[in-house]
């Protein structure tokens, strides 16, 4: 019988990079191929890092490409037959998207619909194909929603970010794409993800690389920003659980889902900066406080996030809970031993 394989798309990212070992320590049978054009929007060495503690396994595979070159995919896809694609490339961030709009037209819009494209034809010739198609969407879609917690049956046509419009499109071409060829496919809308070795353009990671240099650190909106900060763990928890199980037809017989995955505890930037120093006391990477100046909104950035998480409770019995010291302890420590090595 053909072992599983499965193509995370993205496998040198944050969360890529922890979904593929949680994979990779749960079972030993199925086949991981990684996909990843380690683009420097941030420091490439981290993406490095990652994947050097996944080459460990050799179940594991990597391929360094570009999701929006239709032809590399393809290869990708013929090659391999994954019965299961996570798609996690994306260009991330969303003050980014303001003065680079074209990396998220190439990578989160041309590059999903090559995804869409390929999941499409893996049904040619009478062949199994995938069975299940999970893709990175954003709490970011919720835009100028003003009634919390945002539940998935929301309204979601208030993009305020060029990101945020992206990841929207995805849903819409998901179900387009689903409800034309078949294709099961499952949106998740990740809240505000943390934790170690996780992304440096991040407010806690920058903020933490500010504070031992001995730099003032920006809090926008004057601190009073919540965000519903959701630990990497109960991220990679909720994505291996989802999966597991494409969903089945909904009432207009298509194939498609979507769910929040979030902490569903928003709390201010203020609390967060200040349990961010306490670990960071903690762990010895700091040993004062930082100095804070506090600025108005920015463009892009929204007031609030809170994810109502029924419908990933209901369907799998599992919701995020990780507490914010525990997260933020585990980045600090990771911080001190990552860069008292470098
Ligand atoms: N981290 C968060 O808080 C968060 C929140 C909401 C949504 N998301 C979404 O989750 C997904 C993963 O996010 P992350 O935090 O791990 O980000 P990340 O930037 O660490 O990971 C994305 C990876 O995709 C790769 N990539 C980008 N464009 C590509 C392309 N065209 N072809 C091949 N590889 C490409 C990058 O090199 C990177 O390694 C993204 O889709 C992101 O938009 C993340």
């Amino acid at each position: 019988m053909k072992q599983k394989v499965i193509l995370i798309t993205g496998a040198a990212g944050f969360i890529g990079s922890n979904l593929a070992k949680n994979i990779l320590q749960k079972d030993s049978e199925v086949q991981v191929i990684g996909v990843d054009n380690l683009n420097d929007y941030y420091d490439v060495s981290l993406k490095e890092y990652r994947l050097k503690e996944l080459e460990n396994w050799d179940n594991f595979s990597f391929h360094k490409g570009n999701i929006a070159d239709r032809s590399f995919l393809e290869q990708i896809f013929q090659k391999w037959e994954p019965e299961i694609v996570v798609n996690l490339a994306a260009q991330a961030g969303v003050r980014y998207s303001i003065t680079n709009p074209d990396a998220y037209i190439e990578s989160n819009i041309l590059g999903f619909y090559n995804i869409l494209e390929c999941c499409r034809h893996s049904y040619d010739d009478g062949k199994p194909g995938v069975k299940h198609l999970v893709y990175a969407s954003s709490s970011s879609i919720y835009g100028l929603n003003k009634e919390v917690p945002y539940r998935t049956e929301d309204k979601t046509d208030k993009p305020v970010s060029l990101y945020a419009a992206t990841k929207k499109s995805n849903e819409l071409l998901a179900h387009a794409y689903s409800k034309l060829y078949g294709i099961p496919c499952t949106g998740l809308r990740f809240f505000t993800v943390y934790g170690p070795c996780g992304r440096p353009d991040m407010a806690y990671f920058g903020f933490t690389n500010k504070m031992v240099k001995g730099e003032k650190i920006q809090l926008f909106n004057y601190g009073d920003m919540y965000r519903d900060f959701t630990y990497i763990d109960d991220i990679v928890k909720g994505v291996s659980a989802v999966m597991e199980k494409a969903p089945d037809a909904n009432e207009d017989g298509v194939r498609v889902k979507v769910y929040n995955i979030g902490n569903h505890q928003p709390v201010s930037l203020k609390f967060f900066v200040e349990t961010l120093e306490n670990c960071l006391r903690k762990a010895g990477v700091i040993d004062s406080e930082a100095e804070k100046e506090f600025l108005p909104m920015q463009p892009g950035d929204v007031y609030q996030t809170y994810a109502d998480v029924s419908e990933l409770e209901k369907d799998f019995g599992f919701k995020p809970d990780t507490p914010l010291e525990v997260g933020l302890t585990a980045f600090a420590e990771w911080y001190a031993g990552y860069y008292r090595r470098k």
